[in-house]
């Protein structure tokens, strides 16, 4: 195992040249270290967990167990990917749980942001926890751990919490990306072959469309959040946006306002829309979105999505708005 400490003299990986040196690298340490055991791994489908997989796969195949917990508050057709790369392309070990119901029934009615991510933290865990049970003879665990991780914390992430696994469910750790920057992972990712689409994502909060469903989360509502999402999604793909915004999302708050539809009165949502900058999201400044983008985004959500009857804009920088609305 490498230390936790980055040398001076290691270089930033910025080519492939570099990027498949360090994977050959990794890829002779995981063998030596987990011989023929079995390693399991929680696979979020960010691109951490992504990259670690993609290693883990190309250093020991099978013995990677990869387990998906969809927890209901993934994006729009997130852990489609997750199954379409893992399992259908890389040919991985793959458990997928859809835990959907689980996760929204014990959120009902709350609406205290702490309490839902408490709540969506534990759960993880319990299902994770669940699987891991039932597997056998299992003796390490893989982690995303990336260097900015072991700087800022305990190097132990918050959605893989592996402290917050029971006293009896020891795993020795396997960390290869441990003494990577989130950009030096990217290139690894890509010279393992991942897509881009799984590679240059945005950042997404653990707890997902959880912090933006704002206030007590209803199905109803979460789907409409869901669906604006992915809309602005692909508007920002469209208008090239997406190569340049760090972090942009909608979030529903939980109100309603009055509107008019076919002539007929049509209480909604407001979808808000969140694009903002910022290098280490410390603080962040507003995208200036083009108008006419906007007015197609407008049109897309106020049109093909239920329930929704307005867009606004946020136009609020961090400090004084943090970046998730909860
Ligand atoms: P805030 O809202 O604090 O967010 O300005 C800063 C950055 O952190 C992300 N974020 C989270 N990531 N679990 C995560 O893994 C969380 O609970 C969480 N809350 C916020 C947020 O998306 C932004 O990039």
């Amino acid at each position: 195992m490498t230390t936790d400490k980055r040398p001076d003299t290691m270089e930033r990986i910025q080519t492939k040249e570099l990027a498949d040196k360090f994977i050959a690298e990794q890829v002779a340490d995981i063998r030596a270290q987990v011989g023929d055991k079995k390693v399991l791994l929680a696979l979020s489908g960010g691109v951490d967990s992504s990259v670690v997989a993609a290693l883990l796969i190309k250093a020991i195949g099978k013995q990677l167990v990869c387990v998906h917990v969809n927890h209901g508050l993934m994006r729009k057709g997130e852990s489609e990917q997750v199954i379409e790369v893992f399992q259908n392309q890389l040919d991985a070990n793959l458990i997928y749980i859809d835990a959907t119901d689980r996760f929204l029934s014990l959120l009902e009615n709350v609406s205290e942001p702490e309490k839902k991510r408490k709540i969506i933290g534990n759960e993880f865990i319990v299902v994770f926890d669940e699987e891991a049970r039932k597997l056998d003879s299992i003796d390490f665990l893989a982690q995303g751990t990336i260097y900015p991780d072991i700087l800022e914390s305990d190097g132990v992430k918050a959605h893989h919490n592996v402290g917050g696994l029971p006293e009896d469910m020891k795993f020795e750790l396997v960390e290869p990306i441990k003494l990577l920057y989130k950009d030096e992972v990217r290139v690894v990712g890509k010279a393992l072959g991942l897509p881009s689409s799984m590679v240059d994502r945005q950042p997404f909060p653990g707890p997902g469309l959880g912090v933006r469903c704002l206030g007590a989360i209803t199905r109803d509502r979460l789907h409409a959040l869901r669906e604006a999402d992915a809309i602005l999604r692909e508007e920002f793909e469209i208008c090239g946006l997406s190569k340049t915004v760090w972090q942009y999302f909608v979030a529903i708050p939980d109100m309603k306002s009055v509107g008019v539809r076919n002539d007929k009165r049509y209480e909604g949502w407001p979808a808000i829309i969140r694009a903002v900058n910022t290098t280490d999201a410390m603080t962040a400044t507003i995208e200036e979105i083009p108008y006419a983008v906007l007015h197609k985004i407008t049109d897309r959500i106020t049109k093909e999505v239920e329930g929704i009857n307005r867009v606004l804009l946020d136009l609020t920088p961090k400090p004084v708005g943090t970046i998730e609305w909860e």
